[in-house]
């Protein structure tokens, strides 16, 4: 049988510095458990738009279409700032969420018992968190027309954006979070506003059908997305997995990150539906950005890119097992003290580099065997 195919896409800024990690990792179940991958690498982001005068050629964007799994680090960077819009480094993302239907994205946020302090909340707070967002990626006001910039009738200008959701698009991502909380403990909390929203009525009364008809042993529960950005900071262990809109879960995964202690921690998958072979057409990436501030310096914290990776083999690749052995050896570094400057306090020792992380972590896991 031919090799799994990954098509690596480190991209910009800090981007690269954390795949190159993953690439070690990558090798590593190669040689070590026997799981061999066919890895292609290519440009997204401004790294494409500097070669090619685009975020993401049409070139790549088939070849994400034809491999099982695509890893991307991140995109965007000031450089690009005053680029035209469409082809700025983040349409390249964008584009590949967006063609390949990549509809469910899961965005866990655990907090590891060695992170606690670095939270910003209290560790009695977040101690043992381990929540997940299944935010919805290729609809919402991402993607809604009508959008653009435009003139006013009072000489001025107007910038439009449409929210807009449709019952298949929120049935289908409210199936994954339903299937998700089956196999964790249960509970779904879903998030819109409809208080203020017709949007937000439908996303409420879909998931609610969704529920009623296919999930009623699954408790589900309601929240305006206001009140659970507060609930969130205030007692985020009530939460186990959360659903939510483009937007909505954009804005509330960065919130969550902190509960973890950085950032820098907190993987994603993006799910579709499942192609010809039986695997849903997958991207795996860290939730962080390029991280302007910090890049070209090895400062970097991998952790993220590294437990993106542990996702595919769990979602893409049925490997939960070694899925499991490379999450508990990036644990156990970070219990170890091995950790990036963003997971440091005043009067710590040297923060560990980028390299160092990605030292200790393959360290681990020869430990593991
Ligand atoms: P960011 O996530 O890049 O950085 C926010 C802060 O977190 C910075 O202080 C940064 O140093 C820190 N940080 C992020 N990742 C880190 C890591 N792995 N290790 C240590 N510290 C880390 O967000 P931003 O500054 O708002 O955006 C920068 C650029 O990245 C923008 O162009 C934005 O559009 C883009 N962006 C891309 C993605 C993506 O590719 N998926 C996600 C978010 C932002
Ligand atoms: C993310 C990022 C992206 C988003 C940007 C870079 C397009 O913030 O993945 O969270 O807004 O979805
Ligand atoms: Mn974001």
């Amino acid at each position: 049988m031919s090799n799994p195919t990954l098509l690596i896409l480190p991209g910009d800024g800090i981007g690269p510095e954390v795949m190159t990690e993953v690439r070690r990792i990558i090798d590593w179940f190669g040689d070590k458990r026997g799981l061999k991958f066919d890895v292609a690498e290519d440009l997204v982001g401004g790294a494409a738009y500097d070669a090619h005068g685009t975020p993401l050629t049409d070139k790549t964007m088939a070849h994400a279409q034809s491999v099982d799994a695509v890893l991307l680090g991140a995109v965007g960077g000031p450089k690009y700032d005053d680029l035209d819009f469409s082809v700025k480094p983040e349409r390249g993302l964008l584009r590949l969420r967006k063609e390949m239907d990549l509809y469910a994205n899961l965005r866990p946020a655990q907090c590891f018992d060695a992170l606690a302090d670095f939270s910003s909340l209290k560790r009695d707070i977040v101690a043992g968190l381990d929540i997940m967002i299944v935010r919805e990626l290729t609809s919402g006001i991402y993607f809604g027309e009508p959008r653009g910039i435009q003139a006013d009738n009072e000489g001025g200008r107007v910038g439009v954006n449409t929210q807009r959701y449709t019952t298949n698009e929120i049935r289908r991502v409210a199936r994954s979070a339903f299937e998700l909380a089956r196999r964790r403990s249960n509970r779904l909390c879903s998030m819109e506003k409809a208080n203020v929203m017709e949007s937000g009525i439908l996303w409420r009364e879909e998931v609610q059908w969704v529920h009623d008809n296919e999930y009623p042993d699954v408790e589900l529960t309601h929240m305006y997305a206001d009140a659970g950005a507060m609930q969130l900071v205030r007692a985020p262990k009530q939460f186990d997995v959360i659903v939510t809109d483009n937007l909505f879960g954009d804005l509330l995964s960065d919130a969550a990150a902190m509960l973890t202690g950085s950032l820098g921690m907190l993987p994603s998958a993006s799910l579709g539906a499942p192609a010809e072979n039986g695997r849903p057409k997958a991207l795996y990436e860290p939730v962080h950005g390029s991280a302007p501030d910090i890049a070209g310096q090895g400062k970097a914290n991998p952790c993220a890119c590294i437990l993106s990776f542990a996702m595919a083999l769990r979602y893409s690749f049925d490997q939960g097992t070694e899925a499991d052995r490379l999450e508990a050896a990036v644990e156990s570094v970070l219990r170890d003290g091995v950790r990036t400057a963003d997971l440091m306090q005043a009067g710590d020792r040297d923060p560990a580099s980028t390299t160092q992380v990605g030292d200790a972590v393959l360290k681990a896991l020869d430990a593991s065997l």
